[in-house]
């Protein structure tokens, strides 16, 4: 048989596979996303994302000490307040729930690294990403809170933001004000190209923060749009973001993998709520292996090119990664 190139004498045993593996993983690159809720003594199962909860401060530690012994060491921390308002006061009060999380964490937790979502969405009573004026989410008002908020997250101990809001010019408005306090040295993760998507209905079950009238999709992207996206990660560069983010993961990997020569910066993939949801109720039918699943999804995320990646299963995916089951 005349046939010299021959692809599977690379694939003819487990040992050989891994060494010539293209994509490599660890858990230093899984960030965890979790729900701090106000109150003590509460740990409140989310109905559509099964084994994720929502904690009071005083309940979070059994799970950061579960990801940190899995290898996990970040966390994406949300806030869940009891009260919401027009203005979303509670996202830049000082005793605010997200903030009284950081406080917690910082000081039982200092080998943990914090970052923190910054939006207006779960503090407001419409549940829109911002400040209101008629139906319309006001551009430049927002701003002031947003940065008012990334700012309050800092001082209390966040050692990253991540504003998730999509409104045009957060981060220059987050970097110049964290600049003039001082915190020249914080990190801003953007959510540069986030797309107004259906994958995030689980989430808002779980924040309480579904939009009361109308959609996002006056400031989050139309998903039919690739070079839109382009054009909001660069923007972000500009803006002085340390980390592009696109959002969701699985579905939008062609955005990863189109951005990726185009910045010098990390990137980030969030592999949101719905993805978890999907995942889950197959797996809950026992139609397929969840771990087996769970496993590829985050691998064609690194494969596309993310070196970060929010997973509702760092925990497990950490313990996959341990046992050799990627990477
Ligand atoms: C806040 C925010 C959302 C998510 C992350 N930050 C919800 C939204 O934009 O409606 C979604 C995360 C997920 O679905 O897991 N704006």
């Amino acid at each position: 048989m005349d046939l010299t190139v021959r692809p599977r004498r690379l694939r003819s045993s487990t040992l050989l596979r891994k060494m010539v593996r293209e994509t490599r993983v660890d858990p230093s690159s899984l960030i965890y996303p979790m729900f701090v809720i106000e109150g003590s003594n509460k740990v409140e199962e989310i109905p559509s994302m099964p084994n994720q909860f929502r904690y009071t401060v005083d309940e979070m530690d059994r799970k950061l000490d579960a990801l940190l012994k899995a290898g996990a060491s970040s966390v994406m921390l949300f806030g869940i307040p009891s009260h919401k308002d027009e203005v979303g006061s509670q996202a830049y009060a000082e005793d605010g729930i997200v903030q009284q999380a950081l406080r917690h964490c910082k000081e039982k937790y200092p080998e943990l690294y914090l970052m923190t979502d910054v939006c207006m969405c779960e503090y407001t009573s419409h549940g829109h990403c911002g400040v209101l004026c008629g139906d319309y989410v006001e551009n430049d008002k927002t701003l002031e809170l947003l940065a008012k908020t990334a700012l309050s997250h800092v001082q209390a101990g966040s050692d990253m933001v991540a504003p998730s809001d999509m409104m045009d010019g957060r981060i220059r408005a987050i970097r110049e004000l964290l600049d003039e306090n001082g915190y020249v040295t914080t990190p801003i993760m953007s959510y540069a190209v986030k797309y107004a998507s259906s994958f995030y209905g689980p989430f808002r079950d779980a924040a309480g923060s579904a939009p009361s009238f109308g959609d996002r999709k006056s400031y989050q992207m139309d998903y039919h749009n690739l070079r839109e996206g382009v054009k909001e990660a660069m923007l972000d560069v500009e803006e002085g973001a340390d980390i592009i983010m696109v959002k969701p993961a699985m579905s939008y990997l062609d955005v990863v993998r189109e951005l990726r020569p185009l910045i010098d910066l990390p990137m980030c993939a969030y592999s949101v709520s719905g993805e978890y949801a999907m995942v889950k109720a197959a797996a809950e039918k026992g139609w397929i292996d969840e771990e087996k699943i769970m496993c590829e999804m985050a691998a064609s995320a690194f494969r596309a090119g993310t070196d970060l990646y929010i997973t509702y299963y760092a925990e497990e995916l950490a313990e996959c990664m341990k046992k050799g089951l990627i990477g």
